[in-house]
């Protein structure tokens, strides 16, 4: 981590002041060395007025050298790599070209960089990212963590499509000898291919995604485990496997003209909890979604069910609350 100047500064200037002041005091009030302790005392403060300059001077370089990815020799290195790269292939080894549209905050705009690598028939995207960032450009921003479909950080958008990077083959994507990769532009865009998950997080969030029971203490003290048959667990379990990677809500036009939509995920764990037997919420959590912003503005398109890796349905789950809802109200009349 690179030093502040403030921080800096708040050491160095005292440093650098208190000596100067007192050089200052010695100039105005006649340079003499009156005695063996005046001499002792002038050659400290020169001492640390020396120390001062070489130590600002040493943060301005760390202030101004480029970041170590930039270093010239390192970069000249590994474009030399880039051209070096090797040509050689065959039905298990291609060159690709992958068009990365990287999101730029500055500009706010995407532009796109394009990079040759070559890829075994077993690379994903996500390899293939990381093998362009360690070999040619260290400089692109992605999140990831698992590398195996199962945290959902990877989410972006592969030759137009949602998709889980570390998932998606790139020998199977590729389209004359590209691919294409963008962030997912159903989030907000931070850098590159990373989007904000914060407003998605707070959606799912708000749908209380966990089993309420009504009796408190229960909870922690409970006396037997919850029997539950096939049945039941079959009626919520699909929709609990949802890692939370976005690509439905990426996928569903609707949140993408309209941002008051909850979104598919949101709903798919309203039905996950609904459908749950152990859930005593009932028909609060009906209520809960009982609105325009959310059953009622799908529209049916099935993106979401399309784009989820993990067949989660959210498309099935919102006409289910729906269902639910129309045979609760006229219930009621
Ligand atoms: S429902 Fe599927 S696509 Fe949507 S967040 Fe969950 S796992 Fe991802
Ligand atoms: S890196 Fe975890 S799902 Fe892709």
């Amino acid at each position: 981590m690179r030093r502040s100047w403030l921080s800096m500064s708040a050491v160095y200037t005292p440093m650098l002041g208190v000596p100067v002041l007192l050089y200052l005091y010695m100039i105005f009030n006649l340079l003499h060395f009156g005695t063996a302790a005046d001499a002792v005392l002038y050659l400290a403060m020169a001492g640390l007025a020396v120390f001062s300059v070489v130590s600002f001077i040493d943060v301005f370089v760390d202030r101004h050298r480029p970041p170590h990815f930039l270093n010239l020799q390192e970069d000249s290195r590994t474009r030399e790599h880039h051209a070096d790269i090797d040509t050689t292939v065959d039905e298990n080894v291609r060159i690709v070209e992958v068009k990365i549209k990287r999101f730029n905050p500055q500009s706010k705009k995407l532009e796109e960089n394009s990079y040759k690598v070559r890829v075994d028939r077993f690379h994903s995207v996500l390899d293939t990212i990381l093998d362009i960032k360690r070999k040619q450009d260290p400089t692109i921003a992605m999140r990831y963590s698992c590398r195996m479909g199962i945290c959902g950080s990877c989410g972006m958008v592969v030759n137009g499509k949602p998709v889980l990077a570390c998932e998606t083959n790139v020998f199977k994507n590729m389209e004359e000898g590209s691919i294409t990769v963008a962030p997912m532009q159903g989030h907000p865009l931070l850098k590159d291919l990373v989007t904000d998950f914060d407003d998605f997080f707070s959606r799912h969030a708000s749908i209380a995604p966990n089993i309420h029971r009504k009796d408190e203490v229960e909870k922690y003290e409970a006396k037997k485990e919850y029997i539950q048959t096939k049945e039941e667990l079959s009626k919520f379990l699909p929709f609990s496997y949802c890692i939370m990677c976005g690509l439905c809500v990426d996928a569903c036009p609707v949140v993408n003209i309209n941002p008051m939509f909850i979104g598919p995920q949101a709903l798919s764990q309203v039905q996950r909890y609904h459908a749950d037997s152990r859930d005593q919420l009932g028909v609060k959590r009906l209520d809960m979604v009982d609105k325009l912003t959310h059953v009622w503005d799908c529209e049916f398109a099935g993106a979401c069910s399309e784009a989820c890796p993990k067949g989660v349905d959210p498309a099935l789950s919102i006409q289910l609350l729906k269902t639910e809802i129309v045979k609760r109200n006229f219930g009621r009349e």
